[in-house]
């Protein structure tokens, strides 16, 4: 038996509930690597699994978690042997297939990634889908030309997951990085991950009719949408580029097409869940050696099991900074 935070539904009045159960390990769905969890974390698509399921889980009872890091306790696969530590994202474990919010997960071994050198299992968990991410987001913009000095590089969303990480990532790599952020409270937190500037989100949010403004970012990193995006979209330096990574702000997007067509900006689509593996790889690689270690830590909050119904509600809140690091043995 072992530890899992299950969710189910009352086909009566379809509401959901989570708490935390002891299962047994042959109620395990089918896959080919048993993986001793060590670490979770909390990402938006989790508030969505916890709570009503924003249309992501197919069946319950649920087991949810996007993410997760442990060691290998068995293998049918010869890629993975009993003591390797990996790291899973994405591939709607935690929504189709049960998730990390468990001590023990059953998956696929194509959906495993080696915990990459200089990571252990905490720090990659710190990091998490929202900081994988976040890493390819910068990877797809420095692929469309972006290097440091060429002016201010945008990060919306800023004191959420994957802004937090986006920023401390581009600071690292000697950006100038101007941080949006909704939360005045949290302006410290942003310039400690190396924002130079801080963006009120009501500074940038609202609608304006000029489909181009002046030209002042030569990036984004964006995790809102929305209108915010749309505007964002008409303040690129000419050939910038923005990667949308989010919709936190809305999956709208209220825009014209004048800024790619009078300035050649980009909008590269962002998709961490069916990320080819040799760029999952690569974005590992990337994170051991472009984010730095003490800055993921002032991003974490601890949490386990049973604090994680809470944490749900908050995230699909807006209420949570920085990223929440969830140990299954705690
Ligand atoms: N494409 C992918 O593969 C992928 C992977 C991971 C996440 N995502 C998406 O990326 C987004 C961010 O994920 P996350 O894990 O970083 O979530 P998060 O921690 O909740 O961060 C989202 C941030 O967006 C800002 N925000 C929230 N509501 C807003 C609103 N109405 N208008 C403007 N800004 C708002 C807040 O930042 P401030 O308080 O600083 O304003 C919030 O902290 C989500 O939409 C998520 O679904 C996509």
């Amino acid at each position: 038996m072992f530890k899992a935070l299950v969710v189910t539904k009352d086909e009566d009045s379809g509401k959901t509930s989570a708490g935390v159960q002891e299962i047994a390990e042959d109620q395990l769905p089918a896959g080919d690597v048993t993986v001793a969890v060590e670490y979770s974390t909390m990402n938006y698509k989790d508030g969505l699994c916890i709570g009503p399921g924003g249309g992501l889980v197919r069946k319950y009872p649920h087991v949810p978690g996007i993410d997760f890091a442990g060691t290998v306790e068995a293998s049918d696969d010869d890629r993975y042997k009993a003591g390797d530590k990996v790291v899973l994202t994405g591939w709607r474990v935690g929504e189709a297939h049960w998730g990390g919010y468990a001590q023990k997960a059953r998956v696929k071994a194509d959906w495993l990634v080696p915990l990459p050198d200089g990571l252990d299992t905490r720090q990659a968990m710190a990091v998490g889908t929202a900081g994988f991410t976040a890493m390819l987001a910068v990877m797809a913009l420095e692929d469309h030309g972006l290097k440091a000095g060429d002016g201010p590089v945008l990060v919306t969303g800023a004191a959420g997951g994957v802004g937090s990480v986006a920023t401390a990532i581009l600071a690292h790599l000697g950006h100038e990085v101007a941080a949006v952020t909704g939360r005045p409270e949290t302006a410290e937190y942003l310039k400690s991950l190396g924002a130079s500037q801080i963006v009120p989100r009501e500074e940038i949010n609202e609608t304006v009719k000029r489909p181009l403004e002046g030209e002042t970012w030569a990036g984004c990193v964006d995790a809102v949408g929305g209108a915010m995006l749309a505007r964002v979209l008409g303040q690129m330096k000419y050939g910038a580029s923005v990667s949308a990574v989010g919709l936190a702000g809305g999956a709208g997007l209220p825009a014209t097409v004048i800024p790619f067509l009078l300035r050649g900006v980009n909008l590269l689509g962002i998709d961490s869940v069916m990320q080819p593996y040799d760029n999952r790889l690569r974005a590992w690689r990337r994170i051991a050696s472009d984010l730095p270690m003490d800055k993921l830590e002032a991003m974490v909050h601890p949490a386990t099991l049973s604090d994680l119904p809470q944490l749900g509600a908050d995230i699909l809140k807006g209420q949570v900074k920085g990223r929440v690091v969830v140990d299954l043995n705690g």
